[in-house]
Formats: C-alpha cells, sequence, structure tokens
C-alpha cells in the first residue's frame, strides 16, 4: 500500500484545491434559481472522473436533477463495490451568519470552510483520491469500482428510485459502500449501521373565508392559530411519547445487546446540552439519549406560521395557520404509513370551525445494515488502518434515503463509511469539515478496497 499511500500524502494540496473548486460551485438543489449551477456540478464531476482514468463517467438526465455514474471494472474476479453519495447541498440561509461566503471555501484552524465541505463533496471527493492513488500509480484498482452521485439527496432524493429501477444492471454491485455520516466524536472512529427514516408533512388548518378584525368577530369563530396550536401540542404526551394512534406498532425493539452496546459509548448528557446550548436534554420516557437518537421515532415542527407577526400589534384572526413537521422513523416503520397516521390523526384533533389540510412532503425509509457480513468486518479493518483505531459500530439519527433501497431492493450488504463529525454545522451556517479526517477518510477508503480484495469471491453475491 506504500505506493498508494505516498501519493495520497504527495498529492495532500491539490486535493484540498480540488475540493474547494468543486464547493465553489452552488448546487443547491431546492432552489430553481440554482438548476444550471446543479448540473455544471455533474459535469464538473464527470470531468474529474473521465481525467483520473474512469473507464466510463456520464451525467445521466432524470425528470429532476441528474445523476453521476461512471465505473472502472477492470479487476475481473474481485468484488464490485457500488459508492453512493451526493453533490447537491442545502440552502445556505440565513447567509447573514456566515463568517465567510459558504460558496468561498477558506481553511481556518485546520477546519474547512464552505457549503457542503462534509455534507458530501468532501466525503465524495475522498473516493475520488483514493481511486485516483490507485489507478495513477498501479494503473488499476483492486476492486472493480461503480460510482453514483445524485443530485437531489438533500431533496429526499425524488426521483432516485426510479432511475434505480430502470438501470438495475448498471448498478448491480457486491456491496454498498456511502460516507455521509458523521462519526461519534473525535476520539471514535467509527462505522454506522443504522440510519432513521424520515415522514414529512405540511399542515394548514384553515378557518374564516379572510382575515377577520377580532373586535368586530372575536369570540364567535375558531381561531386557526390557536387551533394549530393546540393540535400541535396535543401530538406528543407529557412522558414525552408520541400520541398518533399506530405509531409505535411497527418499532423493531432493541435488544438487551445493542442497549448494552450503546450504554458503553457513554455519553455525558451535561456535557452535551452545555455544547448544544440547552438547559437540560429531555425525550421519551424509558430511553437513553443516544436511544432516543438512534432507535427510537421522533416527530418535530421546523416551522410555523399564520397571523400578524410584524412589528407592533395588529388585531386580527387569521384565515389560516400552518406548520411543516417530521418524524424521524426507525425500523420498521414505512414512511407511506406513518404520514398517513399522522395526517389522519390531525385531522381529528382539529377542533370544530376549522379545517385541516395535510400535504406530504419528501420521505425515506429507515435502515439496519446487517452486521455481521465479512463486508463489514473488512471496512472495521480498514477504518482501523486509516484513523490509528479500532472503529466503534453506531447508528445515526439523520437520514439517507437511498441506503435502505440498496439493502433491501438491491440486497447488498452496505458500509457507512462516513467521517463528519458531529460538531461540524452540516445545514446550518458556517459549515465546515475538519481536514484532518478528509486526509484519513481517503486512506481508510484506499485500505477499504485492498481490504475487500483480499475476501474470498465466495462470500459476494456475484459468486452465488
Ligand atoms: N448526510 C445527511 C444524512 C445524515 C445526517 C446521516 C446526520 C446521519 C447523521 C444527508 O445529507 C441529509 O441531510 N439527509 C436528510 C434526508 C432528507 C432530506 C430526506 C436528512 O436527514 O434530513
Ligand atoms: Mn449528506
Ligand atoms: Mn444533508
Amino acid at each position: 500500500m506504500d505506493d498508494v499511500l505516498a501519493f495520497l500524502d504527495r498529492e495532500h494540496d491539490r486535493f484540498l484545491a480540488e475540493l474547494e473548486a468543486l464547493i465553489r460551485i452552488p448546487s443547491v438543489s431546492s432552489a430553481d434559481a440554482h438548476r444550471d449551477d446543479v448540473r455544471t456540478c455533474a459535469h464538473h464531476l464527470v470531468d474529474h472522473l473521465r481525467r483520473i482514468g474512469f473507464q466510463r463517467a456520464e451525467v445521466i438526465s432524470t425528470d429532476g436533477h441528474p445523476v453521476v455514474y461512471a465505473e472502472w471494472l477492470g479487476a475481473p474476479g474481485a468484488p464490485t463495490a457500488l459508492v453512493y453519495g451526493h453533490y447537491d447541498v442545502q440552502p445556505v440561509d440565513p447567509l447573514e451568519l456566515w463568517h465567510t461566503p459558504p460558496f468561498e471555501p477558506q481553511v481556518r484552524d485546520g477546519l474547512l470552510y464552505g457549503r457542503g465541505a462534509v455534507d458530501d463533496k468532501g466525503q465524495v471527493y475522498m473516493h475520488l483520491a483514493a481511486a485516483e492513488a490507485y489507478l495513477a500509480t498501479r494503473g488499476r484498482l483492486p476492486v472493480n469500482l461503480k460510482l453514483l452521485v445524485e443530485g437531489e439527496e438533500e431533496i429526499g432524493s425524488p426521483n432516485l428510485d426510479a432511475f434505480v429501477a430502470s438501470h438495475s444492471d448498471l448498478l448491480a454491485a457486491d456491496v454498498g459502500v456511502i460516507s455521509d455520516t458523521p462519526m461519534y466524536d473525535a476520539d471514535h472512529p467509527s462505522l454506522c449501521y443504522g440510519l432513521r427514516g424520515l415522514a414529512y408533512l405540511q399542515v394548514e388548518v384553515e378557518g374564516p373565508a379572510s382575515d377577520l378584525h377580532s373586535g368586530t368577530w372575536g369570540g364567535i369563530v375558531a381561531n386557526p392559530a390557536l387551533a394549530l396550536a393546540s393540535i400541535l401540542a396535543q401530538l406528543k404526551d407529557d412522558e414525552g411519547r408520541i400520541t398518533v394512534p399506530g405509531f409505535y406498532d411497527a418499532v423493531r425493539p432493541l435488544s438487551d445487546a445493542e442497549r448494552a452496546a450503546l450504554a458503553a459509548l457513554a455519553l455525558h448528557p451535561t456535557r452535551l446540552a452545555q455544547e448544544l446550548g440547552v438547559s437540560t436534554l429531555v425525550g421519551e420516557a424509558g430511553y437513553t439519549p443516544l436511544e432516543r437518537l438512534w432507535a427510537r421515532p421522533t416527530l418535530d415542527v421546523h416551522g410555523l406560521w399564520g397571523g400578524f407577526s410584524g412589528q407592533g400589534a395588529k388585531t386580527v384572526i387569521p384565515a389560516s395557520a400552518g406548520a411543516k413537521l417530521s418524524c424521524r422513523l426507525v425500523p420498521d416503520q414505512h414512511p407511506d404509513a406513518i404520514a398517513a397516521l399522522v395526517a389522519k390523526h390531525l385531522a381529528k384533533l382539529a377542533p370544530n370551525g376549522v379545517s385541516v389540510r395535510v400535504e406530504r412532503l419528501h420521505g425515506g425509509r429507515p435502515v439496519i445494515t446487517p452486521l455481521g457480513h465479512p463486508a463489514l468486518q473488512a471496512a472495521g479493518r480498514a477504518m482501523e488502518r486509516g484513523f490509528g483505531k479500532p472503529p466503534s459500530f453506531i447508528r445515526e439519527g439523520g437520514s439517507i434515503p437511498f441506503v435502505a433501497t440498496l439493502v433491501e431492493e438491491l440486497g447488498l450488504p452496505c458500509v457507512l463509511l462516513g467521517v463528519g463529525l458531529p460538531d461540524e454545522r452540516t445545514h446550518a451556517p458556517n459549515e465546515f469539515f475538519h481536514l484532518v479526517n478528509f486526509y484519513r477518510g481517503m486512506r481508510a477508503v484506499a485500505y477499504l478496497w485492498d481490504e475487500l480484495a483480499a475476501l474470498p469471491a465466495s462470500e459476494f453475491l456475484s459468486a452465488r
């Protein structure tokens, strides 16, 4: 491996410059104004992939933002890895809170600042660097590599399932590899084996045909803002449990072994509360904070509107009020089923005199990857070689909808080799990436191909 590692060391600065160039392209998938930037980013990646020696690299159109697909299949008999990531990024608002502009990357104290630095451009780039290192030094990779980098992850991958359905041969592989998650903390290199899913809803409470003077009419019409507050307040009980009937029916209980493993990670609730700027941690009774984060579903409100919120006072009964809310889901909850249950309950909670309209936004299925597969053990060894310490096996609270497709539909073992850290402000102003993990991550990926190639072929699907 010395040749490959030496290349990674030698090209250190160029890799950083190339990642910065990628961050400069404002590929915000949710904004129509950035449609062309998203496409530009896809083409930029394809140009790079061709340059570093992928045999095939293309921008493939979908009904939404394009997908980048690339492959190097020159290792007959060796396993095929499908690397998945995303080149789209979250919006940058509130812009005024950024210390330097989000699309003008900057390194300060070993941290690379910029939107997408860690989520997910930096982590996608680690894979490009590791592949280049093999191709440049040996002219070949130890495994066959397929790369699928999508442009719609941050908006819930609305067109990816259709893409997968129509390109199943293209995506056939033995193992999925995703670098898009944080590690437990700086002292715990980690491999992630579970992600929560998501069901996102928008609720609109409608009352009178137009806003009404609250003196003339107050007292005889239901107030939609108050009705919304009352509906939302009833969604959780005093024990932090979600009150939607049937909500927990499909939740897979934690095993004693898993509870013990999570307890061994020793989270410090007071320290964490302080870091987050809250007076105390809260949550569902009967579960530890890590269990609540990784293995229990949630319900949260993301935004609320209705009536007057300008300067001063205005006496009005608003015609309508609304909220955006979502549930993080755990196996075996299904986003469609949960969205239907929540929508039904919201309608049932509506007081007399208002009506409730619920719209489904995006969603994604939760997933647990089977831990026993040799590919995961190989990834454990690769992490240990890249980070100098054996990894902790963790779950995460966030969602990557495509992972459930990989595991459940394509039947692949999945390695979630993410090297972010929880403090990196993903989705928030001043997102950054700890550069030390950018470089260690490239090495870990390089070791992963080495470790996977060393496994007996009989361990993989293609051998069966
Ligand atoms: N990289 C994240 C997923 C993630 C975040 C996993 C934190 C584990 C911990 C991904 O880019 C993301 O933000 N996903 C969205 C999915 C949604 C838009 C369907 C999320 O989790 O909100
Ligand atoms: Mn991501
Ligand atoms: Mn994200």
